[in-house]
């Protein structure tokens, strides 16, 4: 050692070979000033990580298209959920009986979805037959119009079953059941179905009191 090196905090010049002033258990420190390409890269590379990070977590650049589906999908079930849940806090049999099924506007709605996607088992005329010819031909689905509702005929019950389908317990119509109409309709389509069968059968639902 041809020199005692000085001592101090650390380096601060270019070149500079510094003692550390502290010593634990007999063990010092050297300290020298680092090049400034190696200081560069390093904050640099502090930089990139937090910009990185902030990029990876809280926005969608680095997200694959699976990535960026599911989350997609998540939310459009979450909205849906909600939307469910919002409308089944205002809906009850009586408000589907008294306000919906006697509003000529949300009847027509409920008939253009049901003409649309129930009348092909359920017929035009809810009698879940069809015409052809002379012959009247029986359609998958039960009749809507005869009085009898297999699993409950308050609004309510139609409800669920429109948007849950045909329950788990269910054997179907001659093996047939019915999907789930949530996939497909929103909770409010599925309340004007509803109030369009109600004002074609308003006989089946007249015991249900208003509020
Ligand atoms: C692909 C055929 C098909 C379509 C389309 C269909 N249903 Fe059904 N529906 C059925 C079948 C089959 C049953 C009987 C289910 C069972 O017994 O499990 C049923 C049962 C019902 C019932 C109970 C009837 C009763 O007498 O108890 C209602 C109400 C009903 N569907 C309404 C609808 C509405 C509203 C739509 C349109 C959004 C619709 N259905 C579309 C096949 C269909």
């Amino acid at each position: 050692m041809s020199q005692e090196p000085k001592r101090g905090h650390f380096a601060k010049e270019k070149g500079e070979v510094i003692l550390r002033e502290h010593e634990y258990d007999g063990i010092q420190e050297y300290d020298q000033k680092l090049p400034n390409w190696w200081l560069f890269t390093f904050y640099g590379a502090v930089v990139w990580f937090v910009a990185y990070w902030g990029l990876y977590y809280y926005s969608d650049t680095f997200k694959t298209a699976h990535q960026l589906v599911h989350e997609e999908i998540i939310a459009v079930q979450q909205k849906k959920d909600a939307e469910l849940e919002k409308t089944l806090a205002t809906l009850d049999n009586s408000t589907l009986v008294h306000k919906w099924a006697t509003d000529p506007a949300i009847v027509s709605a409920g008939e253009a979805t049901y003409l649309t996607n129930c009348s092909a088992c359920h017929g035009a005329d809810l009698s879940a037959t069809m015409v052809v010819g002379a012959a009247k031909i029986p359609l998958p689905g039960l009749p809507i119009n005869d009085g009898v509702w297999k699993f409950g005929g308050k609004p309510m019950d139609l409800f669920k079953l429109i948007n849950k389908g045909s329950p788990p317990e269910s054997t179907g119509n001659n093996g047939a059941k019915m999907q789930a109409w949530d996939q497909t309709l929103t909770p409010k389509q599925v309340a004007e179905v509803i109030s369009f069968i109600i004002a074609k059968v308003p006989a089946d639902f007249k015991d249900i009191p208003a509020q």
